[in-house]
């Protein structure tokens, strides 16, 4: 399939085929996919949560306003925010160090710049802007799973501080911001019969 054929192909899954499970390899591509996606600065302030376990996700459903498709996917894919201070920054800076052998002297005023800039921010509006990279993941795993073949349902409609607690997100700093379920779509999925429903093209892009 081509990349249009792929994302026509795709579609939000709300039933899946309980039986049919995606294979390890498949969770690894997403994973590469979640770890390649391009972040603001580079910060990558966000982590991906696994759920696979059935117990979980069956648990999950209650917190996701009755929505099965978390505990019939295959897995869960729980994208997350991480908090991002002074420390944070000098990790990443040490990271880049480390894997680049960048000098000192090249990376310390972006350092300083970054620290300074952050430094400045209310929390709230840091938070906004790691949950604006979660929306970023998500859109690049969309995609990967489309040409994968893999199927899935953007989802922020769950209890966030209710998902968190469940899978102990607090104690290790940080906080669920949106679900991926993915899997492979159940035969009857009334919504994979369904057409797209899209605005005009024209309307929607102009050329200047
Ligand atoms: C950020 C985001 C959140 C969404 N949340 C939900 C959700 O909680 N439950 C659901 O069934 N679909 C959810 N959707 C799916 C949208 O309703 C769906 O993508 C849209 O109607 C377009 O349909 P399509 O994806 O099948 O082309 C969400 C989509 C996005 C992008």
């Amino acid at each position: 399939m081509n990349s249009i054929e792929s994302l026509k192909w795709r579609y939000a899954t709300k039933k899946f085929d309980q039986a049919k499970n995606i294979e390890k390899k498949q969770l690894d591509v997403l994973a590469q996919a979640f770890n390649l996606t391009a972040t603001s600065y580079g910060l990558q302030p966000c982590r991906l949560v696994v759920v696979i376990d059935q117990d979980i996700k069956d648990k999950m459903v209650a917190h996701s306003y009755g929505q099965l498709q978390v505990k019939d996917a295959s897995a869960v894919l729980v994208l997350c925010t991480t908090a991002v201070n002074e420390s944070y920054i000098k990790d990443y800076f040490s990271l880049v160090k480390k894997q680049r052998n960048t000098p000192d002297e090249i990376l310390k005023p972006f350092e300083d710049f970054l620290t300074d800039t952050f430094s400045k921010k209310e929390l709230d509006e840091v938070e906004a802007w790691a949950r604006n990279q979660a929306y970023l993941i998500l859109g690049n795993l969309l995609t990967v799973c489309a040409q994968e073949q893999i199927d899935s349902c953007p989802m922020e409609g769950f209890v966030p501080e209710k998902i968190d607690e469940l899978l102990g997100l607090s104690e290790v700093g940080l906080k669920s911001t949106l679900l991926l379920p993915v899997g492979h779509r159940a035969t009857d999925d009334m919504m994979s019969q369904l057409k797209k429903v899209r605005r005009p093209q024209q309307e929607m892009v102009s050329y200047i």
